[in-house]
């Protein structure tokens, strides 16, 4: 889930109401639920997915809503396609937890019912848009930051904790490193907030997400004329967090050519706009994290050296969950009472064999992965189902050969997610398609082991786009909880 924070420039109108499209057949659904939401947001209604696309790409928009009825697992990878940012929650005119489940394992980040109070539907796209600095339902107390950060018993993380507060008032750059889903983006917004610049501005880049041609203009912004298309001046992320912080996301996956120019800022506080003649000043504290072997990018010539050594003035390490077991039970009761605020519901606290289990159970995805584990408890309110999927889910790290299992083993005994109903007869139709989604991801996992989980090597072998493959890799780490796209420092 997103935290509260504003940054990233979330799509707005001209008067500074977040953007929505609502994807709805029936217009006169449509109408009273745009009405209703045109108080806070500038909402544009769509009655089919084929327009919905295409709106997308005109109008900006910082969230989807999509009806139930138009659910189906393809539908959210595509319009992720359009725009890889998207917000998108589910809205349903009955109180189904089947479906608030297949919502959440499609990729939703949230889901509601017509029938919830306007506060609660405002609240969660707040939530999910980022848009305000609001909390989702549950009010905090006014002593913590807006988006609360567990620090569990370990000493490793009293390592970190006190870490980040030696740093967070100084203006140094941080490189904060760790797996996927271990907490390097909470560590960086901790850091933001707890400095003398949490008033300014936090912009977020994430360097993977972005083709490298484009990442350039994102950063460092153009002058009118730069290029063709270029009609007027574009002011970058780097103008955008002037006096603030500028978070850089997977910074391993920044093109060579950039990093030169990156450098240049950290060691001068100037850059060029493309086109630009002369240099422009700012003062910008930059925070960066990889899970990524940067000493190895660095040895291999992927990584400039400088930059590794300018970028790694601070460098914070977050331990995978695994190495800090004894943190889980507390993370578990953590976000069990958190989305039982946030889901208003009261499932039974886990059982001692279940908590047993979960200390067993390496978290490739870590507390990402866990998370997501303990939302689908809440919805769901079975604890066996839980603990099947664990038993049941291979982390994609594994040696190639389990990768190989048939299909149609695992499709026969529904672990596929797509049924949850207790229809254990899927029509044959359901079971082509899933067995399709089994041999695609099957394909995916072998070509991200070929390619030493290079994600642009593997795309390009597989010959779709880098962000298709990115997108599909984050369906599957939604379906499953686990990371599989970023867990590649685990076999390192
Ligand atoms: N200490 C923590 N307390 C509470 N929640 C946490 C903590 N650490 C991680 N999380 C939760 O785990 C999820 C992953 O955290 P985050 O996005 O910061 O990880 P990350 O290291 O940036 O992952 P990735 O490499 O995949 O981008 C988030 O939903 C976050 O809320
Ligand atoms: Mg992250």
């Amino acid at each position: 889930m997103k935290t509260a924070y504003s940054e990233e420039a979330v799509p707005r109108s001209s008067e500074g109401r977040p953007r929505l499209i609502l994807l709805e057949r029936d217009a006169a659904e449509g109408r009273e639920l745009a009405a209703a939401l045109g108080r806070r947001f500038e909402v544009r209604s769509i009655a089919s997915v084929e327009e919905c696309v295409r709106m997308l790409r005109s109008f900006n928009a910082a969230a989807v809503l999509i009806e139930a009825g138009l659910l189906n697992a393809d539908l959210i990878p595509r319009l992720r396609e359009v725009k890889p940012a998207l917000a998108v929650v589910v809205v349903s005119a009955v109180n189904d937890a089947t479906l608030a489940f297949k919502a959440s394992k499609f990729g939703a980040d949230d889901f509601f019912v017509r029938t919830e109070s306007q506060g609660s539907i405002e609240a969660k796209l707040i939530a999910v848009t980022g848009a305000l600095p609001i909390p989702p339902v549950a009010p905090r107390s006014a002593s913590r930051p807006d988006f609360a950060m567990l620090f569990g018993t370990s000493p490793k993380m009293e390592d970190v904790k006190s870490t980040i507060d030696k740093v967070a008032e100084t203006n140094a750059t941080v490189l904060i490193r760790g797996e996927s889903g271990t907490g390097k983006e909470m560590v960086a917004r901790m850091i933001y907030s707890s400095s003398a610049r949490a008033d300014k501005p936090f912009v977020k880049v994430n360097c993977a997400a972005i083709p490298y041609e484009l990442l350039e203009s994102e950063l460092f912004g153009y002058e009118q004329g730069a290029f063709t298309g270029a009609n007027r001046q574009k002011p970058g992320k780097f103008d955008q967090a002037d006096n603030g912080t500028l978070f850089l996301d997977e910074i391993s996956e920044m093109h060579p050519s950039l990093q030169a120019k990156l450098l240049h800022v950290l060691q001068d506080g100037e850059f060029a706009r493309l086109g630009g003649k002369r240099d422009v000043a700012v003062d910008v504290r930059v925070l960066a994290a990889t899970n990524k072997q940067l000493e190895r990018d660095v040895a291999e010539g992927r990584f400039r050296e400088d930059l590794f050594y300018r970028l790694n003035v601070v460098s914070i390490h977050i331990p995978p969950l695994r190495e800090r077991r004894e943190e889980i039970p507390v993370f578990l009761e953590y976000f069990l009472s958190k989305y039982s605020d946030y889901y208003n519901k009261r499932p039974a606290p886990f059982s001692a064999m279940a908590i047993d289990r979960m200390m067993d159970y390496s978290w490739p995805g870590n507390i990402r992965e866990l998370e997501n584990l303990v939302k689908r408890y809440t919805i769901v309110g079975n604890e066996a189902q839980i603990l099947r999927e664990l038993s049941t889910h291979k982390p994609i790290v594994v040696s190639a050969p389990a990768i190989e299992q048939p299909a149609a083993r695992e499709i026969a005994a529904g672990h596929t997610g797509a049924s949850l109903d207790g229809d254990d007869q899927p029509s044959l139709l359901e079971i082509g398609r899933r067995a399709a989604m089994k041999a695609e991801r099957e394909a995916i996992e072998r070509t991200l082991l070929q390619t030493k989980w290079n994600r642009r090597q593997a795309a390009k072998i597989l010959k779709v786009s880098y962000k298709a493959l990115l997108n599909k890799l984050k369906a599957y780490e939604e379906q499953d909880g686990a990371a599989p796209g970023r867990a590649g420092t685990q076999g390192k």
